[in-house]
């Protein structure tokens, strides 16, 4: 099983570019196209949020038309950008069945085969810091408890500080209960995050946390206390995490136009 993880769209509505200078659309097209040349093509596609840039219908159609070629399953996470009402108008019928089982948070089960996928909304409306609340985190475990098959467990917010100080200003509130409850779930194999922009990984309750990177605008690395956000076009990518004999292997994967593969021999 392949599954293709993309984060971070930030789809802008048609012809606007996001923050007066990336191109979104285009980027998260050259991603899509990336992935349709793969071979083995993923299984499935899992997007971490940050879908759109202003939680529009007409940014969330634009979406869907973008990840129509990707011809395989995608299941949406909701991030700080995301407006949950448009983004359940537009992602429903065939293929979005699974949101029908989403209260009000967006959260829900997906059976991937020998992987079950458990996606956790951390949105706080209006705020571009996370959240998990005493109803999320009850879920979660209840979740957890019921099924102890290998499970991948997919947020915006990652629950961790990065060191990237501006980020994690508008970090996860939550953390630290929910790395308690998942802590003695043995079957967690992976928490797969979004909010960075950035490859990231860490140790959060016995099991790893990682971060995708954007398909657009990476956000630049400081590490300095009391720095100031910025972006930066560094290679934009997305992650292939294959699940094989029992271990969940992840690749991260730059898009863009490189020479090569040229023979070792
Ligand atoms: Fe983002
Ligand atoms: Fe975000």
């Amino acid at each position: 099983m392949l599954l293709a993880q993309i984060s971070d769209l930030h789809i802008k509505p048609p012809g606007r570019l996001a923050y007066g200078k990336v191109d979104t659309a285009a980027l998260l097209r050259a991603a899509v196209a990336s992935l349709t040349r793969l071979s083995p093509r993923p299984d499935v596609v899992l997007a971490t949020g940050d879908l759109v840039d202003g939680g529009h219908a007409e940014e969330y159609a634009l979406l869907q038309e973008i990840l129509t070629p990707l011809a395989v399953p995608c299941f949406v996470v909701a991030g700080n950008h995301d407006e949950r009402h448009p983004l359940r108008e537009v992602f429903q019928g065939p293929g979005f069945g699974y949101l029908d089982q989403a209260g009000e948070f967006l959260q829900y089960a997906v059976d991937l085969g020998g992987l079950r996928l458990l996606v956790l909304d951390t949105v706080v409306p209006g705020e571009g810091r996370g959240q998990l609340c005493r109803e999320r985190l009850r879920w979660l475990d209840e979740r957890l408890a019921e099924d102890r098959r290998p499970t991948l467990v997919a947020m915006h917010h990652p629950p961790f500080a990065t060191g990237i100080e501006h980020m994690d200003d508008m970090g996860l509130e939550g953390a630290e209960a929910f790395e308690s409850i998942v802590a003695p779930y043995a079957h967690l194999e992976r928490i797969l995050c979004g909010h960075l922009h950035r490859s990231i990984q860490c140790r959060v309750g016995g099991t790893i946390a990682s971060v995708c990177p954007s398909t657009a605008h990476q956000v630049a690395l400081d590490l300095r206390p009391g720095a100031s956000g910025a972006f930066i076009m560094e290679p934009p990518g997305y992650q292939l995490h294959l699940w094989q004999g029992g271990r969940l292997i992840s690749h991260t994967c730059p898009v863009g136009d490189f020479s090569g593969p040229f023979p070792f021999g």
